[in-house]
């Protein structure tokens, strides 16, 4: 209301009158106003793949709800309904902030409505009770919370099914779940969905199109062929999965999701008819040829550029080049046309990229090969490692490496590698529980920190477990802000 007397103020006396003052008045009746800066994430952790539903800048007023539905939901109203229905059976005080160790979780609070669960319960209930009802009531509602602070992050009890990712394609946008934050009205003040973001590069493109890769905020993957299809972590884990496996979508699923740099760690198998593996480590994981066929596909597809990263060469490799050639010259022969000439080098703009037709940089960190095939091989995209335990030393090097970066004279792309890193014996005593365990307890700290910080200057920030943080939406957010500089 009193937004909307200013505005009409403002309206009567133009543009030319509104000096210094009314500009702050604006301001100050925008942080008055409900849903302005209110914005809302939808995640996925990584452990036990629950739906988390996140906020920022809520007015966090009594009556007001976060709504997960399984549709996309343009109304909410009150209905009351009798006892005796299934709807009505859902008791509203089951269930709390999860999170595993609620302490990690800062600050968690709500509540979610499972039926199931809810459903097998015997208490006692009111003879009627009010509740929201999604699309006139053909909207499913699987979760309900009530946000108490501003900022939160909450983990529900909704399972993600990776089914659902599988299929999504490049003409994908919002899929399976939608978030809406509403007030004790029913009026939607934020929505969001989960979504895809196949072509975030290319619909920036009048934003970003003269600036070079290491002046954009560029989403990536660490480990990122160390995925297994179809794998389901509460039935299959065991103590090598824990440690090796570190997202949960395939290539073309990440890319698909808004990343674009890959890091590649590729073993030699010289007793397979497949030589080339991705490696985690010392433990094989996808045969190179799936990631690259992938790639290809999506940038076929797409026309999005993608950072190939190969690095570390952990198995198979010895001492000599001689299979570093033999994997040059099978990358040039897979990749072809697609593969980004270095005389670009990386002060090419994005523009310059895409004027060529060539989407795929082939960043190889190995010099001596780099230096023998001038027209194949970028060098090594330059990856920023913690290699701590804790999130409070993480969060320390994350914003030093940060803060040397506010001047960046060297075009050379950087990677912040933000995850935790177990050492050998934390591996063999299972001291950390497993990097899903530890992508969880870092990556809405992860989240929150580049979108909130460190997002202005940030290059690379590749993560384990992508789906669990907010980092492709935050890049994007702050990508397409690069024109005002
Ligand atoms: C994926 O798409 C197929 C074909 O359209 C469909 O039959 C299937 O139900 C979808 N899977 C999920 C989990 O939505």
């Amino acid at each position: 209301m009193f937004l909307q007397t200013i505005i009409f103020i403002l309206a009567l006396t133009g543009p030319a009158t509104a000096g210094l003052p009314e500009v702050q008045t604006i301001k100050a009746a925008r942080t008055d106003d409900d849903g302005h800066r209110l914005k809302l994430w939808l995640t996925i952790n990584a452990r036990k793949r629950f739906l988390e539903i996140s906020w920022k800048n809520a007015p966090a007023r009594m009556g007001d709800n976060v709504l997960l539905t399984v549709q996309d939901p343009h109304s909410f109203e009150l209905r009351t309904l009798p006892t005796g229905t299934p709807l009505a059976s859902f008791a509203s005080d089951e269930g709390s902030g999860s999170g595993d160790g609620a302490a990690d979780y800062v600050p968690v609070q709500g509540f979610t409505r499972k039926p199931l669960t809810s459903l097998a319960k015997s208490t006692k209930p009111p003879s009627s009770r009010q509740y929201w009802v999604a699309n006139e009531g053909t909207a499913e509602i699987v979760a309900a919370i009530q946000p108490s602070l501003s900022t939160q992050w909450f983990t529900t009890g909704v399972p993600f099914d990776y089914a659902l990712s599988r299929n999504v394609t490049a003409q994908t946008f919002c899929y399976g779940y939608w978030a809406s934050y509403i007030n004790a009205e029913g009026r939607i003040l934020a929505k969001t969905c989960v979504r895809a973001y196949p072509r975030w590069m290319n619909e920036l493109r009048s934003v970003v199109g003269e600036l070079r890769l290491r002046d954009l905020f560029i989403p990536g993957t660490h480990d990122s062929g160390s995925y297994r299809p179809n794998f389901d972590p509460l039935i299959r884990e065991s103590l090598v999965t824990k440690y090796a496996l570190t997202q949960d979508d395939d290539i073309m699923g990440q890319l698909m999701h808004g990343v674009r740099y890959l890091d590649i760690r590729v073993g030699y198998y010289r007793a397979s008819q497949e030589k080339f593996f991705i490696y985690h480590g010392i433990t094989k994981q996808r045969p190179l040829q799936e990631v690259i066929n992938q790639v290809k596909d999506f940038v076929h597809e797409t026309n999005e550029i993608v950072i190939f990263g190969l690095k570390e060469f952990p198995v198979g490799f010895g001492k000599s080049l001689g299979v570093h050639r033999l994997l040059v010259s099978y990358l040039r022969e897979q990749f072809q046309d697609l593969i980004a000439h270095p005389s670009l080098t990386w002060r090419a703009s994005l523009r310059d990229i895409w004027s060529r037709q060539q989407n795929v940089i082939l960043a190889y960190d190995k010099h001596a090969i780099v230096e023998e095939f001038p027209q194949l091989l970028f060098g090594a995209v330059e990856q920023r490692w913690g290699n701590v335990q804790t999130w409070p030393r993480l969060e320390t090097y994350l914003r030093n490496i940060n803060d040397f970066d506010v001047s960046r004279f060297s075009s050379r792309l950087v990677a912040d590698m933000a995850e935790l890193t177990p050492e050998t014996w934390d591996v063999i005593l299972d001291k950390h529980g497993g990097l899903r365990k530890m992508a969880d307890s870092i990556n809405w700290r992860i989240s929150q920190l580049y979108r909130d910080e460190l997002g202005e200057n940030s290059n690379i920030v590749a993560v384990d477990f992508i789906r669990g943080t907010t980092i492709v939406e935050t890049a994007i957010d702050w990508n397409r802000r690069k024109i005002a500089h």
